[in-house]
C-alpha cells in the first residue's frame, strides 16, 4: 500500500490529481457521499489536534465511512508502556487506513514499516507535517491558480515548525519559486531542511518582516511552537516576535494571500481577519477537502508498497536529536543513509 509520511512520497502529478478531486468535492460532494462505505479511518493522536484530527474525522464520515481512535496518549495503551510498533500493528486489524500524530521525529517511518494498512503523518514532532502541506497546496491552487513563479514568505517559528519544512519540500520543486525566510537568529530554518530542499534554489534570511511584506505573493505565518522549547524563557523572549497587523499590511500587494496552518496565538491580530487577503480560515475549510480526496487516493492503493526508509546499522554513529523516535522506540533498529538518520533526517555524531 501506499503511505504518506513525508510530503515528497507523492510526486507533482499526483499532488496535482489531488488537488483537482479535492476542487471537485467542493464543488459536488454528494458525489462522494458513499465513496469509502464500509471502510475504517483510525485517528491515532498522540499529541494535541483541533484541525487536523476533526478535519480528519469530518472528511472520512464526508466519504460514507467511519473513524475510530484516540486524541490523546494517555488514554490508549501507550501510558501502559506499549510500543508504537504494537499499537499500530493492532489498529491496522481494526482499521483500513491509519491517520497518526506522535510528539516523535520518524514516529510514522516506524508505523509504516509494520502496519498493513495506509498509514499517513498527521505531523511528527517538529519534522513534517505532509497532510498541512496538502491543504497549503490546495489554498494556493485556489487562490493563485498556480505553484509556479511565487513569492512565499515564511515567518515564525521556522526551526520547530513541521508545517513550515513540509511545505518548503513541496514548493521547492516548482519552477521559479523565491523563499523569504523571516525568522529571528533562534528560530531558523535547521540545516537539514535547507540541505535537502533549498540547495540551488533562490531564497533568503532575513529577521525582519515589515522589510519583507511588499515583494511577497504569499505570506505564511506560523505559531512560535512553546511546546518544543527546552528554554521557557527563551519561549517567553521569542513568543511575540511577530504580529502581523493592518499597519504593516499597507506595503503588501492587493493580490497577497495571508496563510496560517492555525491554531494562531498572537501573530496575526484579528484585525486582519476582515481583509480579502486573508486566507487561513478557508484554508483550514480547505483541510476537509483535501484530505477526503487523500484517504479515497491512499484506499485505492492495495498491493503497491513504498517502504523505502531503508538505511543501514552503522556502529560508528548516533543519532544526537533528542526529539527523535529512534531513542524510545524498543527494540528499533537505528539506520543511516551515509551519515543520516533515517527516522529524523538529521545528521548524526561519531562515537
Ligand atoms: C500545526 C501543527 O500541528 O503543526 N497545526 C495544524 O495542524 N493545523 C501548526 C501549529 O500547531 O502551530
Amino acid at each position: 500500500m501506499r503511505n504518506l509520511v513525508d510530503i515528497l512520497d507523492f510526486t507533482t502529478k499526483e499532488i496535482d490529481e489531488l488537488v483537482a478531486v479535492a476542487k471537485d468535492m467542493i464543488e459536488s460532494p454528494e458525489k462522494y457521499a458513499h465513496a469509502c462505505d464500509g471502510k475504517i479511518l483510525g485517528t491515532l493522536f498522540f499529541e494535541p489536534s483541533t484541525r487536523t484530527r476533526l478535519s480528519f474525522t469530518s472528511a472520512m464520515m464526508s466519504l460514507g465511512g467511519n473513524v475510530l481512535g484516540f486524541s490523546e496518549a494517555a488514554s490508549s495503551s501507550v501510558a501502559k508502556g506499549e510500543t508504537l510498533s504494537d499499537t499500530i500493528r493492532m489498529v491496522s486489524v481494526y482499521a483500513d487506513i491509519i491517520a497518526m500524530r506522535h510528539p516523535k521525529e520518524g514516529a510514522p517511518i516506524v508505523a509504516s514499516r509494520v502496519a498493513t494498512v495506509p498509514v499517513i503523518n498527521a505531523g511528527d514532532g517538529g519534522h513534517f507535517h505532509p497532510t498541512q502541506t496538502l491543504t497549503d497546496l490546495l489554498t494556493i491552487s485556489r487562490k493563485k491558480g498556480r505553484f509556479d513563479n511565487l513569492t512565499v514568505g515564511i515567518c515564525g517559528d521556522l526551526k520547530y515548525g513541521r508545517t513550515v519544512h513540509s511545505l518548503i519540500a513541496a514548493m521547492s520543486r516548482y519552477e521559479n519559486v523565491k523563499f523569504v525566510l523571516i525568522a529571528p537568529e533562534e528560530l531558523k530554518l535547521p540545516d537539514y531542511v535547507k540541505e535537502e530542499f533549498l540547495t540551488g534554489k533562490t531564497y533568503v534570511e532575513t529577521d525582519n518582516l515589515e522589510n519583507a511584506i511588499a515583494e511577497l505573493d504569499i505570506l505564511y505565518m506560523t505559531r512560535i511552537q512553546a511546546e518544543r522549547f527546552t528554554d521557557p524563557t527563551q519561549y517567553e523572549r521569542l513568543k511575540d516576535v511577530y504580529i502581523l497587523d493592518a499597519a504593516k499590511l499597507k506595503s503588501a500587494k492587493a493580490d497577497l494571500s495571508i496563510m496560517h496552518p492555525l491554531p494562531r496565538v498572537n501573530e496575526i491580530a484579528v484585525d486582519v481577519d476582515d481583509d480579502p487577503r486573508a486566507d487561513y480560515f478557508v484554508q483550514a475549510e480547505n483541510g476537509r477537502y483535501i484530505r477526503m480526496a487523500l484517504i479515497m487516493m491512499l484506499l485505492k492503493t492495495k498491493g503497491i508498497n513504498d517502504v523505502r526508509y531503508k538505511g543501514e546499522e552503522n556502529a560508528e554513529l548516533e543519532c544526537v536529536n533528542p526529539h527523535c523516535i529512534s531513542h524510545t522506540e524498543r527494540g528499533l533498529k537505528k539506520l543511516f543513509v551515509g551519515d543520516t538518520c533515517v527516522y529524523c533526517d538529521q545528521h548524526a555524531a561519531r562515537k
